[in-house]
């Protein structure tokens, strides 16, 4: 029989972890940016799946199928929460999907219409596969979303599971606010029990306003996600 047993070096490196997101995260102070850079080099250490990784990470990922996952059953009240908010708020909408890796979300949301659809991947893996999609007003390019400057505005720019995953989250939203058409919406989904993800959403929402927002659980797999629509 095996035995399980708790390490309790990444016992207390979870507590601290906690502590940081719940009291220090989006501080500006000395002490919180030490923390924050000694919890994130614990976390690029350990992979964990919510911090920012390089870009050969990524296609090391895509190329081992290791977002496969992300087309199953289990994630597909996500998909529809955000291509339901984006076709009822904004019909035939300019969208920027921001980290849309593999375009499951477009693939989801392209029946509704649009005006303009762009996809911005850090994976060239990702976008590669994507070729067949693009049309004139359907594209998908490879960059580093923290530092592609839009030259077009949209009605509504998602980060799907990608916010977490930049180094400067808040920044990366702020400049995203200006590649909004009056009256545009962010929207962001959260993965539930990423303490990171969590932390960036309470930042976001006392910096920007919120029009809607659901939370999504999935009962077999006990996965749960945010789906939040900020107006800015
Ligand atoms: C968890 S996956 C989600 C993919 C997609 N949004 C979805 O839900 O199907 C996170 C995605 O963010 C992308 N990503 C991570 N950091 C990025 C960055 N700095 N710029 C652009 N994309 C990034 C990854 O390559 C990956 O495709």
């Amino acid at each position: 029989m095996s035995s399980f047993r708790l390490d309790p070096k990444y016992l207390a490196f979870q507590v601290t972890q906690e502590v940081f997101y719940q009291l220090f995260y989006g501080r500006n102070d000395r002490l919180a940016r030490k923390f924050e850079s000694i919890v994130a080099a614990w976390e690029t250490r350990r992979r964990r799946s919510d911090v920012p990784v390089s870009s050969t990470i990524w296609e090391t990922e895509y190329s081992g199928e290791k977002w496969n996952f992300l087309e199953s059953i289990n994630e597909l009240s996500r998909y529809s929460v955000i291509a339901g908010y984006i076709s009822y708020l904004k019909p035939q909408a300019a969208v920027l999907d921001i980290g849309c890796g593999e375009g499951i979300l477009f693939d989801r949301y392209q029946g509704h219409g649009y005006s303009n659809y762009l996809g911005v991947d850090i994976s060239q893996v990702a976008i590669d596969r994507l070729a067949d999609r693009q049309d004139a007003k359907t594209r998908f390019i490879q960059a580093d979303a923290e530092a592609f400057e839009p030259t077009e505005l949209f009605d509504v720019i998602v980060f799907n599971e990608s916010l977490y995953y930049f180094h400067r989250p808040l920044m990366g939203m702020k400049k995203y606010c200006h590649a909004l058409k009056p009256n545009g919406l962010i929207i962001v989904s959260t993965f539930n029990t990423s303490s990171r993800g969590k932390a960036i959403l309470r930042k976001l929402k006392e910096q920007y306003r919120v029009l809607d927002e659901t939370e999504i659980s999935h009962r077999p797999s006990s996965m749960s996600w945010t789906c939040t629509v900020f107006k800015t």
